[in-house]
């Protein structure tokens, strides 16, 4: 099943002297797909949330998941703690959705400041990282940049 939201929202013109403390996105626990992100850099922005329970867990390498431990340190921490994507809220927003869709949001949306900038593997060691902190499985197999792959692979984590 999937489920288009598409948000309209004032872009002011983010930069990174302007932008208000991150995360004031709410989603609602009620909406089926979950609730729309709004991405304020890019008013026509989509973001697609399916839900995808029967696919089998995304996996990823270890060593990835350190690598992108080390990104977001260097790229993210900026804005974000590592908290406001570990535990409870990040399960429950993201727990059986398409690593797809949370690959492609981080994407074309991170870092707020140059959206797309990171080179793909990086994208795909933060998506790791992300999978490892929420006790996602670590496979056999890398988190790879393969769209079809992506797709046929849904995010397994748990809280606590
Ligand atoms: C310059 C500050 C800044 C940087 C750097 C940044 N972000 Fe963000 N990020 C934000 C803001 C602000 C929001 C909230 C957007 C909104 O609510 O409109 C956000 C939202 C997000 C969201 C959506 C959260 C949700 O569920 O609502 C994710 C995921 C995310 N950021 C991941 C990252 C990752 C991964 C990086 C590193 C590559 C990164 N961000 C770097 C400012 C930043």
């Amino acid at each position: 099943m999937w489920t288009t939201v598409i948000i309209g929202c004032a872009s002011s013109g983010a930069t990174a002297t302007n932008v208000r403390a991150p995360l004031g996105a709410h989603l609602t626990a009620s909406a089926p797909t979950g609730a729309p992100i709004p991405l304020r850099f890019d008013s026509t922005a989509r973001v697609i949330r399916s839900t995808a329970a029967n696919l089998p867990p995304a996996t990823y390498w270890p060593a990835q998941a350190e690598y992108g431990e080390r990104v977001f340190n260097q790229t993210c921490a900026t804005c974000h703690a590592r908290s406001q994507f570990v535990g409870e809220s990040f399960v429950e927003t993201w727990n059986d959705r398409r690593v797809f869709d949370f690959y492609a949001l981080v994407r074309s949306t991170m870092p707020l400041t140059n959206p797309g900038g990171l080179k793909e593997n990086e994208y795909l060691a933060l998506v790791s990282y992300l999978l490892e902190a929420n006790h996602a499985e670590a496979g056999t197999d890398s988190l790879r940049s393969d769209t079809l792959a992506l797709r046929s692979r849904k995010i397994a984590v748990r809280f606590p």
